[in-house]
């Protein structure tokens, strides 16, 4: 061997205690890593924490049924609207405006504008993720329509006793409702549809609308009509000549329901179809927190590690937060700012109150779940709150503290009386107030990150390239 020559020695000794020293200096943090996989997996073992169940993608004749009725907007009154109109897959299922626009408007999501007297929905659109999931008792911001475990009815929903028989799931009751919403879907009796709709689709009457006339919006047979002749619109009558989608769609629902008979059909199989569809097309598939719970240690950062414990632990999220969803499905008053027309003729929207009229609900919402709540902007029941950072804030401080629940983005100035209800209903989980760091902060906005799916913007399957009336898709761009 030839001896070493003094300059790679040197180089060598050099190489030696940069090694030495930059080891020293990874071994703390490596430590704390250790110790914070450590603590998370206490929390972990004592909840129960699994990485989410995932159904498979099976795309089913139901699935395809579920689909078209999901995308094609002949649903609506006007044929101008449908579901993905405010649940686009490239705003995380929702449409990120605070309140949503439904009939006579063009453009989707943030240009989005009514073309005549603005026809705003009350509340800020949900997103879909998961909800075909076993621990999703019920469905809005209200829970107005729920699983009841009672012999007469599976479901307690507006319908009451006019709900379809043999729905499937809470989900697909759901399904029912946005069709029947004056602004979300029906429309107005005398609404004709945009002259410049392809396919005979232009100034058409809304007969789904003049067939629910004279029928207050409260009444359980508005539904009945309006049901009843969307199935004449979609399947047309026995005995008189057949649209071309009314060919397409006795087909589908031909292939979806082999073994019933065509005129059995009912707008129950169709709620059935559209809730198959979106129980597996929108599925958080690939989280970097459902990753970690099935044992990648390094599928989380250090600060999401900090978060995750800041959340189970003194945050205090996971007390509403909680199950695989992140939501306990129940109610909660956040006071949180109200914005826009309202839900009661004040203008006010006193969430669960108004589907129940028991007191103690009043300013009450579901907890949302938070799976992809990252992707969901605005925030809350009326979508006052821009961004994620302020919807945490909003919990931390009680609002005689903060002060919250007076912004009002610019509207006339809120009864003082209805301020004050809004402020007392507050949580009591929370009035103590919970006193974070910025940093503290930071790590749960890093924990909620984890939970983004990876794979939402990858999904060819969902999104069809058309539907059976020729309408144009709601998609933001090709697959989206
Ligand atoms: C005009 C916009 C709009 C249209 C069209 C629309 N939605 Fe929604 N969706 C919303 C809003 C807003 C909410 C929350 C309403 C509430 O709480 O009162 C919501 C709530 C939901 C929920 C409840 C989610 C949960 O966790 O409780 C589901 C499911 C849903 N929509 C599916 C659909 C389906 C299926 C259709 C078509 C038949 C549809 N939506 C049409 C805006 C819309
Ligand atoms: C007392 C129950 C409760 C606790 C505790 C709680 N939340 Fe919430 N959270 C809610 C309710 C209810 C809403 C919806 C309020 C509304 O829209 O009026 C909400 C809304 C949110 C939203 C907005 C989601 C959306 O889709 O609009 C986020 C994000 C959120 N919470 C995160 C957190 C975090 C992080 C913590 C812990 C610091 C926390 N929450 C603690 C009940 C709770």
């Amino acid at each position: 061997m030839r001896p070493r020559r003094p300059v790679t020695a040197l180089l060598c000794l050099w190489l030696w205690l940069w090694l030495c020293v930059t080891v020293a200096a990874a071994v703390p943090a490596q430590a704390a890593d250790e110790d914070l996989d450590r603590a998370l997996a206490r929390v972990i073992a004592s909840r129960g924490l699994e990485p989410l169940e995932l159904p498979p993608l099976v795309p089913s004749p139901k699935f395809r049924l579920g689909q078209m009725l999901f995308f094609d907007p002949i649903l609506s009154g006007t044929r101008d609207v449908a579901c993905a109109t405010c649940h686009l897959l490239g705003r995380g299922t929702s449409d990120a405006v605070a309140l949503s626009v439904g009939v006579d408007a063009a453009g989707l999501a943030e240009e989005r504008r009514p073309l005549g007297a603005p026809r705003v929905h009350p509340r800020n659109s949900m997103d879909l993720w998961n909800r075909g999931h076993e621990s999703v008792r019920n469905m809005f911001w209200d829970g107005r329509v729920s699983e009841i475990e009672a012999p007469v009815s599976r479901f307690r929903t507006p319908m009451g006793d006019y709900l379809p028989d043999g729905l499937e799931s809470v989900l697909a009751a759901q399904a029912l409702f946005p069709l029947a919403g004056e602004e979300e879907m029906l429309g107005l009796a005398h609404d004709r549809s945009a002259p410049d709709l392809p396919g005979g689709h232009g100034d058409r009457p809304n007969e789904i609308a003049l067939a629910a006339l004279g029928l207050d919006e409260d009444e359980p047979q508005l539904f009945v009509a309006v049901h009843d002749a969307l199935m004449r619109r979609l399947l047309g009558r026995a005995g008189t000549p057949l649209a071309d989608w009314q060919i397409a769609y006795r087909r589908l629902v031909g292939r979806a329901y082999p073994e019933r008979m065509l005129g059995d059909i009912a707008m129950g199989d169709l709620a059935n179809a559209i809730g198959h569809f979106q129980a597996l097309a929108f599925v958080t598939r690939d989280t970097p927190w459902d990753r970690y719970l099935a044992g990648d240690a390094g599928a989380i950062g250090e600060a999401a590690k900090r978060g995750a414990l800041l959340f189970y632990g003194k945050a205090r999220c996971a007390a509403c937060h909680s199950g695989p969803l992140f939501s306990d499905f129940q109610f909660h008053s956040l006071a949180a700012p109200q914005i826009g027309p309202g839900i009661d003729e004040s203008g006010d929207d006193r969430g669960r109150f108004e589907a129940t009229r028991i007191p103690r609900h009043l300013y009450q919402f579901r907890t949302p779940p938070l799976r992809n709540v990252t992707l969901t902007p605005p925030y809350f029941h009326s979508g006052a709150v821009t961004s994620l950072a302020d919807a945490i804030d909003h919990h931390l401080a009680p609002p005689a503290v903060a002060g919250a629940g007076v912004e009002t983005a610019g509207e006339e100035a809120p009864d003082p009386a209805i301020e004050a209800l809004r402020r007392e209903s507050f949580s009591p989980m929370l009035r103590r107030g919970v006193a974070l760091s910025e940093d503290e902060r930071a790590s749960l906005l890093a924990f909620l990150e984890s939970l983004e799916d990876a794979q939402t913007g990858r999904r060819p399957l969902i999104v069809p390239e058309s539907v059976p009336s020729g309408l144009p898709v709601p998609a933001l761009v090709a697959g989206n």
